[in-house]
């Protein structure tokens, strides 16, 4: 048997005295050496589920594109499609943070674009923040959105909005090259004001090399367990999509086959009249039912129509 001290899990506190996310208190979780848990949501029910888990972060992730829009890409999601999502995750949600990922082509044009729209995800959607992805002029545009007075996430490794550039969707920073430009790009995104930023799929040991540099809470996806916290996709860690996996999630439930099995149940009772059964059904007063018999009974009402041709 293993003599490795174990180490305390923090308890989610329950619903009713959780108080809303931070900035200092992410900076505080960071200090504390306390795992920071994210998730990304895009409608009401996924927002309440995520409010009910205790979880710290919610991320309206342009991945939305794909897992609940159909998109085959991140690519084509735009503006008004990202804050029609993100209102319905802000209306289920109280304490976490939340955070609007700017989709691709709403500020890579010029920093006023940036700043417009991400102030859009804040007065509109009622999101606390905005992220956005890559390095490069995106450090420029973060420093512009953090004057504006808008707290932003930074994202690298495995840019999502530029996969096709970087080779698709595979990991990054696997040679000293890529990993150095991985690390500049965090260290300007830091060094601008980013408040937390995202290193996704990014070999453990690069992650692992850059952490001591980090004074931002950094968020892992596919990045070793290093990192200050971890994200993942609502519908990959529920399994309610189906379709390829990428080797940083972990399955935390089956939800598309009990969604399958459920939906499959009630076609084969509705179609062997066992759905619905009386104790679905409205009752009426029997006097009030004879009374409207005796009117269907009447004779004028044969064959007359409602309708005056
Ligand atoms: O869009 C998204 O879901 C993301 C996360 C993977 C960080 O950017």
């Amino acid at each position: 048997m293993s003599s490795a001290p174990r180490i305390p899990v923090p308890a989610t506190p329950p619903e009713d005295v959780r108080v809303p996310m931070t900035l200092p208190k992410l900076e505080e979780m960071k200090r504390l050496g306390q795992p920071i848990a994210m998730v990304t949501a895009y409608d009401y029910p996924s927002a309440q589920v995520a409010e009910e888990a205790g979880v710290d972060i919610v991320l309206v992730g342009d991945s939305g594109a794909m897992t609940v829009l159909g998109y085959d890409s991140t690519v084509p999601v735009g503006m008004e499609e990202m804050l029609m999502l993100a209102a319905a995750v802000r209306r289920g949600l109280r304490t976490p943070l939340l955070v609007g990922d700017m989709p691709f082509g709403s500020y890579e044009a010029s920093n006023e674009q940036a700043v417009a729209n991400a102030q859009r995800f804040i007065k509109e959607a009622g999101c606390d923040a905005v992220k956005l992805e890559r390095g490069g002029a995106s450090v420029d545009r973060a420093r512009a959105i953090i004057r504006a007075g808008i707290p932003v996430m930074g994202h690298v490794g495995l840019t999502p909005q530029t996969a096709t550039a970087l080779g698709g969707y595979k990991a990054q920073g696997r040679t000293g090259d890529r990993a150095s430009q991985i690390a500049e790009d965090a260290f300007a995104l830091q060094a601008v004001g980013c408040f937390s930023i995202v290193f996704e799929a990014v070999p453990a040991a690069v992650c692992e090399a850059i952490m001591p540099r980090m004074e931002i809470p950094v968020i892992g996806i596919g990045a070793g367990g290093t990192t200050d916290g971890q994200v993942l996709v609502f519908h990959d860690l529920l399994a309610i999509n189906t379709g390829h996996v990428a080797r940083f999630v972990k399955r935390y439930a089956a939800i598309h086959e009990a969604m399958v099995a459920g939906v499959g149940e009630y076609v084969a009772d509705v179609r062997a009249r066992r759905f619905p059964d009386e104790t679905h059904e409205y009752s009426i007063d029997p006097a009030e039912l004879a009374a409207f018999e005796e009117y269907l009974e009447q004779d004028s009402l044969a064959g007359e129509s409602a309708w005056d041709w």
